[in-house]
């Protein structure tokens, strides 16, 4: 079999191309996603809240709604209505997005990384994302975009970044995934890429790097921090 490198195992890693998650970590949608959840459980009076809307982070909308309604008997008609109902309330909160609504050191990041040759993809679950990434005025910046009707299996499962690693030609151990969600640090991890973990450790912990926010982020000082974990990787390995 070839030698497939990965972040476990390589000496130096060959960093080609940037995965970015959308929904909290170019932009701060998840809120929005939040709030139009929240209007939802409240008409449905359903009890949730902004600490219960964490376990949501990254979630596709239908995983969110069964969270959301646990045990309750909805049919499968109900179920679709309070889908859409959500996702229109969600569109109507994106309608008058714009750049200035990207994340601070998001647009920094990107334009340094595409000066130094990188790729860049987004992999979003969200089934708006194309829409948002329109708004937010960044689609000239993206190489590939996977989202909502891209895979089956949604995150933990690697397949959403695995489609767009494939997209932008690279091995999974080539590609840097940056999340917000649990759920999008796992699915990296287990894809065999790189995790750069957005938010506090308590949710992105599993990461290899874990940012406060975007702001100030430099490649250089990302690349020079992932030849770090993969040397230490390396030099234990062998021991
Ligand atoms: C993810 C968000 O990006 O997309 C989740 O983090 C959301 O909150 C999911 O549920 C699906 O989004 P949509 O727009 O298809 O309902
Ligand atoms: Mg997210």
């Amino acid at each position: 079999m070839p030698h497939t490198p990965s972040p476990n195992s390589d000496p130096m890693p060959n960093i080609q191309g940037f995965i970015f998650d959308l929904d909290g970590v170019l932009t701060d949608t998840a809120e929005l996603h939040y709030q139009a959840w929240q209007k939802l459980a409240d008409e449905e009076g359903i009890p949730f809240n902004q600490q219960a809307n964490e376990a949501l982070r990254g979630v596709s909308r239908r995983a969110s709604l069964m969270h959301i309604i646990g045990d309750r008997p909805y049919s499968e008609a109900q179920i679709e209505e309070m889908m859409e109902r959500k996702n229109r309330c969600y569109v109507e909160s994106i309608q008058n997005m714009t750049s200035k609504d990207l994340l601070p050191g998001a647009i920094a990041l990107l334009d340094e990384l595409r000066q130094a040759g990188i790729k860049i993809g987004i992999g979003s679950a969200s089934k708006n994302a194309r829409t948002v990434i329109e708004r937010l005025g960044i689609a000239d910046k993206v190489d590939a975009i996977a989202d909502g009707y891209s895979v089956q299996q949604p995150k933990p499962a690697p397949d959403l970044f695995l489609y767009v690693a494939k997209q932008l030609g690279l091995e999974p151990a080539q590609s840097v995934v940056v999340e917000d969600a649990a759920a999008g640090v796992e699915a990296a991890l287990a894809g065999g890429m790189w995790a750069v973990g957005f938010g506090p450790t308590e949710r992105v912990g599993a990461a290899h790097i874990v940012l406060p926010s975007l702001e100030g982020v430099k490649w250089a000082d990302l690349r020079a921090k992932f030849s770090n974990i993969a040397r230490q990787k390396h030099s234990g390995s062998k021991s």
